[in-house]
């Protein structure tokens, strides 16, 4: 028999745990044609706000080794046109689709929040207080646990839909800013967003991004969001979604084995915009090989005890 794929957030249920991570699948339409997206569990929109943004100036993205840098700077089109000429074809996809929220005050993620409340089709929030490359809010707000305590706090005032925070890596701390998510009315965390990095050209000593840092995504981080995802694990009870570097269903894996209850494809969906859907088939084989009933089985069973060989001791 099948193992069951699905689970639950906040009475919501998504087909399986792999999502696409925003910022690296548009608004679902660009890649419409060249990906299957009822394989996937949901998928995060690009980071949206208030106005639309044009982003920073290009430089905006540099290939690093096992990864990639960017600082697009929270380039979207706005809410209200999100809803117009978006959310209609996202609708009709057969997979849920997540919001993802990004302001530069408390006030602003309230209002993008509830303009888009109101409208069918969008199954629930993550919201983005990590962005590396902004000046107002994103990191300010991420690396402060007082400020993303309120903003949870507000916005699950607005909703009865699912209310993820996406946390930043850039912090000593990680599961002090869980919890706090957790204890103002998160329903589940995602961790992690991308670390702060800076690539030079050596042949004119100039950063190569325009805003000189920008945000560390791919293979490169996979061991840094392992065990950002297991210190959160250790912390809350909520749902986790891990982010970070996965390039296979091995990797996908990896995470649910440290507390992830899903996870999100980010980067390689650039190189691959049909990995989520092939990652999502892998989880759920490995589970019949593993004869579990349910994928859900594998979260939190990293076996952490490790024992030394005696040789060790003998060595010392
Ligand atoms: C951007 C936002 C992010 O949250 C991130 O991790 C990287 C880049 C951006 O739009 O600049």
């Amino acid at each position: 028999m099948s193992p069951v794929t699905s689970f639950t957030i906040r009475k919501t249920e998504f087909q399986n745990r792999v999502f696409v991570a925003s910022g690296t699948f548009g608004y679902g339409d660009e890649v419409g044609n060249l990906v299957d997206t009822s394989l996937l569990g949901g998928i995060m929109t690009k980071s949206l706000s208030l106005k639309p943004r044009a982003g920073n100036p290009p430089r905006r993205i540099v290939e690093t080794p096992s990864g990639m840098l960017n600082s697009i700077g929270l380039a979207n089109i706005g809410v209200e046109k999100f809803l117009k000429e978006k959310l209609p074809f996202l609708r009709s996809l057969r997979t849920k689709i997540i919001a993802n929220i990004a302001a530069s005050s408390t006030d602003e993620y309230c209002e993008v929040l509830r303009l888009m409340d109101s409208e069918e089709g969008i199954a629930g929030y993550e919201i983005n207080v990590s962005c590396p490359n902004v000046k107002e809010g994103g990191l300010s707000f991420g690396t402060d646990c007082k400020k993303v305590r309120e903003i949870t706090e507000k916005l699950r005032l607005l909703t009865d839909r699912p209310l993820i925070i996406k946390l930043t890596p850039n912090v000593t701390h990680i599961s002090e800013f869980a919890r706090a998510a957790q204890e103002a009315g998160a329903d589940a965390i995602s961790a992690i967003n991308t670390l702060v990095g800076l690539a030079i050209d050596l042949r004119t000593r100039k950063p190569k991004l325009s805003t000189v840092t920008g945000g560390l995504s791919g293979p490169a981080i996979k061991p840094v969001a392992l065990a950002k995802v297991y210190e959160i694990a250790q912390a809350v009870e909520i749902p986790i979604i891990g982010i970070g570097g996965i390039a296979s269903t091995e990797d996908a894996l990896e995470f649910l084995i440290v507390g992830a209850s899903a996870v999100q494809i980010g980067t390689m969906n650039f190189v691959e915009p049909s990995i989520a859907g092939t990652i999502a088939r892998g989880i759920e084989e490995y589970a019949q090989r593993q004869n579990l009933k349910d994928v859900g089985e594998l979260v939190g069973t990293l076996d952490a005890n490790i024992e030394f060989s005696p040789l060790y001791s003998w060595l010392h």
